[in-house]
């Protein structure tokens, strides 16, 4: 390819988690510090980063169809088109047969390595097309600027990488093994965001119960040593985790939800199924009993906890009854929120060989069923709530005018009108409940 102009202009397009959204914050903030400015929206951008997802159906095509549409609709007069770049959990999988087909791309980069990012772009200005889906064993995070501007509620990466190897999962071949980052550079991180402007942080990771680290004492930490630690920052009010495994869910990181008032009441821990067969073909390493009885203990300490999972419906040879059993969990546990997917054959992973594939009808018509159950164990949780007054976290304008929308200590969308700004914690009273949502009023603003 010819040499070209180095980019003024960027745009990063998330996919996928939240993990990845955190990526790419952290990448557009090393496009700026580039001097690169973010492409004003409805805008074209001379460099587009798209960052992938590949834990579910259809990520390649997305990929191919949204480097289609970009090289349509952006295409300049002269004839040039923006510089592509494809980061994330796709570029690692499948990095070299994207380079192979799609002539366009200009670079690829996987997850571990984008703190390389400025290398490459320097080597893409030259013509060449560049890979880097190394996983260096020096964290990227050291090589990453300081973060510039967090909202009030911010994410921190604590942990990376996964070492369960679930039989239908890529995350193990795409994020690597399980990492974590070190606690003095975590603590230092959070004191900066809060600095700056957080009060609620949610620490991230694909198994962040798994998180291990040395304190300042050189004593050997867990996940609830971080989060006694963050608590003692003043001006931080919330403190979140996800993603959990239940074979890491210890004894400590379960006292602290009884203990720890910062922590909030929440709980996301993936079962994926209520069949101990299913569970055992998943290679889960844990049973359902244990998985209950785990949950029972968080609801020991924490009474109000909201609980949320992950389930798959038609892994391979699950039959009507093994899904029944899943929809018996729902209906005992109480589910607060949940998120389930369609079993989606991953290249690579043992499930996508295994036999009994599930028709997809069958599948469709169990996430039917599962999700009503999950919607109506919302909504009955959701009414336990209503009557009491929280603090909300508002995040963003509601619908009408004058109205506003925030997380409860819950997670619950609550939306409610009056004087309030983005970013304020304000109390108010939940007056009615829907599955997915709830209705407040406004009773105090501290800030106002
Ligand atoms: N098919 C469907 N869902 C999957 N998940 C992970 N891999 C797959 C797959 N191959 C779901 C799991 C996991 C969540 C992040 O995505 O429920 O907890
Ligand atoms: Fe995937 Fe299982 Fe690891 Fe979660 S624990 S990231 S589902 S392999």
């Amino acid at each position: 390819m010819p040499p070209s102009p180095p980019p003024q202009t960027y745009r990063v397009k998330n996919f996928g988690c939240q993990m990845n959204v955190y990526d790419g914050e952290r990448m557009s903030e090393l496009l700026a510090d580039q001097g690169m400015n973010a492409a004003a929206d409805g805008e074209d951008a001379d460099l587009v980063v798209l960052n992938t997802c590949h834990i579910r159906e259809k990520a390649v095509d997305k990929v191919y169809s949204d480097i289609g549409r970009i090289l349509k609709d952006w295409g300049r007069e002269d004839g040039s088109v923006p510089l592509i770049a494809v980061a994330g959990c796709v570029a690692q999988a499948e990095g070299d047969e994207i380079m192979a087909r799609a002539p366009s791309v200009r670079m690829v980069v996987g997850p571990q390595a984008y703190h390389r990012l400025p290398a490459m772009l320097a080597e893409a200005a030259l013509g060449k097309r560049v890979t880097d889906t190394d996983m260096p064993a020096e964290t990227k995070f050291d090589a990453l600027p300081r973060r510039r501007k967090v909202g009030a509620s911010a994410f921190l990466t604590v942990q990376e990488g996964c070492d369960k190897f679930c039989t239908y999962c890529v995350v193990p071949y795409t994020r690597g093994a399980e990492v974590s980052r070190p606690f003095a550079s975590l603590i230092d991180e959070a004191k900066r965001l809060v600095d700056m402007g957080a009060i609620e942080i949610t620490l991230l990771g694909q198994n962040v119960n798994a998180w291990t680290g040395d304190d300042d004492k050189g004593r050997a930490q867990g996940l609830d040593g971080l989060i006694r630690a963050l608590a003692e920052l003043a001006d931080l009010s919330r403190i979140r985790y996800m993603t959990s495994h239940p074979s890491d869910m210890s004894d400590g990181l379960i006292a602290a939800h009884g203990e720890v008032t910062k922590l909030m009441p929440f709980l996301h821990l993936p079962v994926q199924s209520g069949s101990d067969r299913v569970l055992a073909a998943m290679n889960r390493n844990h049973k359902v009993a244990g998985y209950l009885r785990l949950m029972e203990r968080v609801r020991a300490v924490r009474p109000d906890i909201a609980l949320s999972g992950d389930f798959i419906v038609g892994f391979p040879g699950e039959t009507e009854a093994e899904f029944a059993e899943t929809l018996q969990l729902v209906e005992s546990l109480g589910y607060a929120q949940a998120f389930s997917f369609k079993y989606s054959p991953r290249p690579g992973t043992p499930a996508a060989s295994m036999d009994g594939q599930i028709a997809p009808e069958v599948m469709d018509e169990r996430l039917q069923r599962l999700q009503a159950a999950l919607q109506r164990s919302s909504l009955a949780f959701n009414q336990t709530t209503v009557g009491r007054t929280c603090e909300v976290l508002v995040e963003r304008h509601g619908r009408k005018p004058g109205q506003w929308l925030g997380k409860s200590p819950w997670l619950q969308s609550v939306y409610f009108e009056g004087e309030a700004a983005l970013g304020d914690l304000v109390t108010a009273e939940l007056l009615e409940a829907g599955p997915n949502s709830l209705r407040g009023g406004l009773l105090a603003n501290a800030a106002s």
